[in-house]
């Protein structure tokens, strides 16, 4: 349509797994496919992509899926081109500062995979060189966007809780070595010079969850371990694993809540789904999986009584009640991705930016610091 605001969206990193399944296919190719985003003056912003990467086969494979979209193996060449204002990165981690960085000075809008630096001082100098370049930023917080979480949310609105005094999440499942079984996540996962590590990829995530929850996280323990020290990569060769590949970290929040997240890729799961969150408060509990969230009102709450020498008289999974869908959910990564479009274009707000981002770097960091000193660390605010 004449009226539509076509917008270049070059998308680096993008034969990865992120890249590919949530970002290309499930969010813009289905907004696209959708039509585009509905702005408020009625007029639809449709994203226009050009796929950047390393491998020119996988590019012209996957440009050939989606109706030939443009690529290139030459960023730079691909960022001096006025066409496109905004710049996806989902590359590895270890990769993220250098390419953000080129693309905010090419001038850019940037909206990038967590984390947004491997480091800190990264993260912080990426935020304030978007700021003083007046550009817009973002950084995926995608878990925000799951339906079980987003249950939960309306739940603590509601005041379905009461006073909440903690939070368990479980995360994890078992990653297969690669030694029998392909391996479903990427042998730079557990390898520390390419960005891996468990502390780096889960807790930037606990870190906007937390913080949009439950409160400001201010005070942080955790303990990590290398489970399993050898894995075989993609090509069936054996490596040494030299992060840790699960970690146990305590949160405490501004509001007095205590929330704990397992993270871990060598757990067999035994629960609801891959991640969940249980919330107990005065008044109630709810535990949301990625899709589901069941409650459980004090009113309906069993009284247990210790005794481990009959079977257990109470089928404590009956308790529950279902959190019914009253909405279609959209997939979270493109629920994000919607609203940055309506960010650039027209000014929605869109508070999960670079400083949000640094913030979940920053709790990283001080992640390894409490593993490694095993002490508690205090979390100071960021401006
Ligand atoms: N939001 C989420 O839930 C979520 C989940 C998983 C991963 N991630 C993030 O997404 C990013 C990509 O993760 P992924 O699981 O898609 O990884 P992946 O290995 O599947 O993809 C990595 C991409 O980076 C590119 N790349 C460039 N240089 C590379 C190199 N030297 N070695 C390997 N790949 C290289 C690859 O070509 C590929 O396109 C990471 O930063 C990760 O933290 C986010």
């Amino acid at each position: 349509m004449v009226d539509d605001i076509r917008i270049g969206i070059i998308m680096n990193g993008v034969t990865g797994r992120m890249g590919r399944n949530q970002h290309l296919e499930r969010s813009l190719m289905a907004l696209k496919q959708e039509g585009g985003v509905l702005t408020k003056t009625g007029k639809r912003i449709v994203p226009e992509v050009i796929l950047v990467g390393r491998n020119s086969q996988k590019l012209a494979e996957l440009s050939e899926k989606y109706s030939r979209l443009p690529w290139s193996t030459d960023l730079d060449s691909v960022l001096s081109d006025s066409k496109y204002s905004i710049y996806f990165d989902t590359q590895i981690t270890g990769l993220r500062y250098d390419s953000v960085k080129k693309a905010i000075l090419a001038g850019k809008h940037i909206y990038c995979e967590k984390p947004s630096a491997s480091h800190l001082s990264q993260a912080l100098e990426l935020y304030k060189l978007a700021e003083e370049k007046k550009i817009k930023h973002g950084v995926v917080q995608d878990k925000l966007w799951l339906p079980g979480l987003l249950k939960l949310s309306e739940l603590i609105r509601q005041d379905f809780f009461g006073r909440i005094h903690e939070v368990r999440g479980e995360f994890g499942y078992w990653v297969f070595t690669g030694e029998f079984e392909l391996p479903q996540r990427p042998s730079w996962n557990y390898k520390k010079s390419e960005g891996g590590g468990i502390i780096q990829d889960m807790v930037c995530h606990w870190r906007y969850l937390i913080d949009n929850l439950f409160g400001t996280v201010t005070d942080i323990n955790c303990f990590a371990m290398t489970h399993i020290p050898q894995r075989w990569d993609e090509s069936g060769k054996p490596y040494v694993c030299d992060v840790e590949d699960a970690a146990y970290t305590t949160f405490l929040t501004d509001r007095g809540i205590i929330c704990h997240f397992n993270s871990s890729w060598c757990t067999r799961v035994h629960r609801d789904d891959l991640l969940t969150v249980q919330i107990d408060g005065m008044k109630g509990s709810a535990v949301a999986g990625l899709r589901e969230c069941y409650i459980q009102p004090a009113e309906g709450t069993p009284k247990p009584v210790w005794n481990p020498d009959i079977p257990q008289p109470i089928n404590f999974y009956e308790g529950w009640m279902k959190v019914p869908d009253r909405v279609n959910y959209d997939n979270a990564f493109k629920a994000q991705w919607k609203l940055f479009l309506l960010h650039v274009v027209e000014d929605f707000p869109f508070p999960w930016d670079l400083l949000a981002g640094a913030k979940g770097v920053q709790l990283t960091e001080l992640a390894y610091q409490s593993w490694q000193e095993r002490r508690w660390v205090k979390v100071p605010p960021l401006k």
